[in-house]
């Protein structure tokens, strides 16, 4: 079931020996243990540098988007696991803008479930690693926008007309500018809902195709304070962190940010020219340096887009479904991503940045995570398969001094399979008694 890729990347020596072949400078250590030092953002003190990526379970109550008996397990899981930084899954703020009706939705009537899913969280960490381990937990919220299917069916609305990023659905509706500052508003309300569950921070994802993404290349946005210009592309974001700074002031505004997107299309941000595969994250890094001056205290840089070009946003080695074979090697994936988050983390020194994309490369995460994060080119590994597979790796790397080859993702993109089934999402091959007990290819071999 599984490609190549990784089959020839079994030791360190291989992984190193294929990044060279392919023109690939991989950042490498030997000694993990810089992946163990605590970090600080905005103040607070991290206990290491592994971050639980954004991952939606689609195990949410169905009529008003309440973690389920599922995304408690998973949460307490990642909290026993010991990440010091857990990045919590796409949440909607609004009902029309969830991808699927199985989405998180904060609101009044779920808050208090989502003060029992932080306190649950924090309860099984302090319990594995006692109180002075305390998790940095960050909430995303998002407008599923183009991709929102709230009750089940496409319900889009887009940041501007392309036909070219059509689906198979309905035309989209374009957002009007009043509703965006509704949605503004809407989200500065979950924002306070969020601080009052327990959250350190929130973030206001702009990545993968979604809504508040889409505003940034919304540069045929006629007639708008929201498209056009540099400037409009990124009001939105930067006026929701601002206004988070003003009303919200005891939360970190942090954002998980798209540095490319790879559209087919004549049309993406992160390019040298539109619609160009070719790497620019001019505008990208102008964004984030705004971001940064404004007070966004954590970013989450990535790329690529779900929809379009699934193997930049996570390097795999079998294509979900019939999807589309990934066309380079795995490690590039990686690579690009890993490039990504240096290019801004250089640029920001002191904005902590969470890199992604780590997963495909299973056990020697380690060794890449710790060079990245020795050689000032990320503050946080973050893992998102490799989460859903493995959430105590960081315990491992504590007690054993090493990660078990046997519990890592094995980049078989079973958990996409099982998201876009509708959920619920995890691992099929390493938590197979929830998920389905599908497995790949011996994966115990892998
Ligand atoms: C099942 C599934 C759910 C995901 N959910 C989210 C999400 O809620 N928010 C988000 O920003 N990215 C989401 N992603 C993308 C991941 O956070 C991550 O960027 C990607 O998997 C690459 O990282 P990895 O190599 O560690 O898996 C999801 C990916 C998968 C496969």
């Amino acid at each position: 079931m599984t490609g190549p890729g990784h089959a020839a990347c079994r030791t360190a020596r291989d992984l190193l020996d294929t990044a060279s072949s392919l023109g690939i400078a991989l950042p490498w250590r030997e000694d993990p243990s810089s992946l163990l030092v605590p970090a600080v953002i905005a103040g607070r003190t991290v206990p290491n540098r592994f971050a639980v990526q954004p991952m939606e379970g689609f195990d949410a109550a169905l009529r008003n988007g309440a973690p389920g008996e599922l995304t408690f397990r998973r949460y307490e899981r990642y909290g026993s696991g010991g990440s010091g930084l857990i990045w919590f899954e796409a949440t909607s703020v609004l009902p029309g803008g969830r991808s699927n009706p199985r989405q998180l939705w904060l609101h009044r009537g779920t808050a208090r479930a989502f003060r029992d899913l932080t306190r649950r969280t924090r309860d099984a960490a302090a319990r594995a690693f006692g109180k002075a381990h305390s998790p940095f937990l960050v909430l995303q919220l998002t407008h599923s926008g183009r991709h929102a299917r709230p009750d089940g069916a496409p319900a889009p609305l887009a940041a501007f007309h392309d036909p070219a990023l059509f689906g198979d659905g309905p035309e989209p509706e374009i957002v009007s500018d009043d509703a965006l500052l509704r949605l503004m508003d809407g989200t500065i309300a979950a924002v306070r809902l969020a601080r009052d569950a327990g959250f350190d921070a929130v973030d206001i994802k702009a990545c993968h195709g979604y809504l508040v993404h889409e505003l940034l290349f919304a540069r045929r946005r006629g007639n708008s304070r929201f498209g056009g210009s540099f400037e409009n592309r990124v009001r939105f974001l930067v006026d929701t962190v601002e206004r988070i700074l003003l009303e919200v002031p005891d939360v970190v505004p942090a954002v998980r940010l798209n540095t490319f997107d790879a559209l087919p299309a004549s049309t993406g941000f992160g390019h040298a020219e539109t619609g160009s595969p070719v790497l620019d994250c001019s505008e990208p890094l102008a964004a984030a340096r705004l971001l940064a001056e404004k007070g966004c205290g954590l970013l989450n840089i990535t790329g690529g887009n779900p929809y379009r070009s699934p193997h930049l946003v996570r390097p795999y080695d079998r294509a979900a479904g019939s999807g589309p074979p990934a066309g380079e090697h795995p490690l590039m994936g990686v690579d690009r991503l890993i490039r990504a988050a240096a290019a801004v983390q250089r640029t920001l020194p002191r904005v902590p940045c969470v890199g992604s994309g780590y997963s495909w490369l299973r056990q020697h995460v380690s060794g890449v995570g710790a060079g990245a994060v020795e050689a000032g080119d990320v503050s946080f590994v973050g893992l998102g398969r490799g989460a859903f597979a493995y959430p105590d790796a960081p315990a491992d790397l504590m007690n054993r001094g090493r990660l078990d080859k046997k519990k890592v993702c094995v980049a078989c993109s079973l958990c996409t399979e099982l998201m876009r089934g509708g959920g619920p999402a995890g691992c099929a091959v390493r938590d197979r008694g929830i998920y389905g007990g599908r497995s790949a290819d011996s994966p115990e071999d892998q």
